[in-house]
């Protein structure tokens, strides 16, 4: 494995904004990826580990430490009996690409999560979640290399105190472990959610009583297609806001304002209301557009790089939106995206 010099970062994220790597290193094993951390720690130098680049923005003035691309790839399914299975994968497998072969193999659990940008890692650091899934519901384990003992840690679902877009490897203590690989429970021709209401609503539209996962994975790519941005096109990172999670008592104060706002419970005092809802209705900024950065037509929580725009720019305009929806709510806006600095 070589460690390259001053690799350019913007076109290995999908905003495509950014500076450079003063070191990066691809690992395609764990071998490799113990190479690399050495590399750093006898530099002293931060390390970053980049997936599919999906859901950061690199500072413009670039990162002065390592970057380490995972390419840990694998992935194997073990038919267990009562229809359960196992799917482990590496954590550089492309994520879609995973979710894809779960259901050619009927294996239900993961179909409401397709066409999510990303890796296999990545998933599990951020908990992703769409359309009533959230990952942590069918992760077993995750395995990671601890980068002082340089061993690989087995992590069981609840060692990872996954959150909404959480998990302890975002965590200070969890920030020296380097996820490797995932093992996820999926159950052979198991339930499937259909519950969520763009879901819903797209097969009452086709007249599709009873889907089937194969019609739910295609129902998710056809919903994800219309309202987000396709990152092979359009500079992106999804949601970069995280939908704010209020009390009971502040949401009621809102829906007097505006009664269509729509809210989810979220354990017993508090409810999570759509940062979009916050930022559209409320503030007026979906289409909104400013030089090179927007936000997407059909989602305004979605914030584009309309081309050439610099990660200045995009950081500025989202500090425009999070201290209108401030000033009009009270409520602080917290970043989805992270950003490599
Ligand atoms: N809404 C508006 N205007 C907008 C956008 C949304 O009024 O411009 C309203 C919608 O009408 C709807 C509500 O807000 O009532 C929620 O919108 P949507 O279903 O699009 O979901 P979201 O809360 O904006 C979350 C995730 C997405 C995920 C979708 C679908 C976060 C931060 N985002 O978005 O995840 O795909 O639900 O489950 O939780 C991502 O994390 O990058 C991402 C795309």
């Amino acid at each position: 494995m070589k460690i390259q010099e001053n690799v350019s970062l913007g076109e290995l994220t999908t905003f495509r904004t950014g500076g450079a790597a003063r070191y990066f290193a691809s690992v395609k094993n764990i071998s490799d990826l113990k190479i690399a951390v050495r590399f750093a720690k006898e530099k002293k130098l931060p390390f970053f580990i980049l997936g599919r680049g999906a859901n950061v923005l690199v500072s413009d003035a670039g990162f002065c430490g390592l970057v380490i691309k995972m390419e840990i790839r694998g992935i194997e399914v073990k038919e267990l009996l009562n229809k359960k299975a196992r799917a482990i994968a590496g954590a550089g497998e492309e994520w879609d690409s995973f979710v894809a072969k779960t259901v050619k193999r009927k294996l239900c659990g993961l179909e409401n999560l397709s066409f999510i940008p990303g890796t296999v890692g990545a998933s599990a650091v951020g908990n992703i979640g769409a359309y009533g899934t959230e990952v942590k519901d069918h992760i077993l384990f995750v395995e990671a290399l601890d980068t002082e003992t340089m061993k690989v840690k087995k992590f069981s679902n609840k060692e990872c105190s996954f959150g909404y877009r959480e998990s302890f490897f975002k965590t200070k203590e969890g920030k020296k472990y380097i996820v490797t690989r995932v093992t996820f429970s999926l159950k052979k021709n198991g339930a499937l959610k259909t519950d969520y209401k763009d879901v819903l609503e797209f097969f009452e539209n086709k007249k599709i009583i009873s889907p089937t996962q194969k019609n739910v994975r295609e129902a998710i790519i056809e919903i994800r297609k219309k309202k987000l941005p396709d990152v092979s096109f359009v500079g992106t990172a999804g949601s970069f806001f995280k939908n704010p999670v209020v009390s009971k008592r502040k949401a009621g104060a809102l829906k007097e304002t505006y009664p269509n706002l729509p809210f989810f419970l979220s354990g017993e005092k508090s409810v999570k209301i759509p940062a979009g809802f916050l930022l559209d209705k409320v503030c007026g900024f979906k289409g909104y557009k400013k030089g090179n950065v927007g936000t997407w037509e059909n989602q305004a929580l979605v914030l584009v790089n309309y081309g050439g725009a610099t990660t200045k720019e995009i950081l500025d305009f989202a500090d425009v939106m999070k201290k209108k929806v401030k000033e009009k709510t009270g409520i602080d806006l917290e970043m989805e995206v992270k950003v490599i600095k």
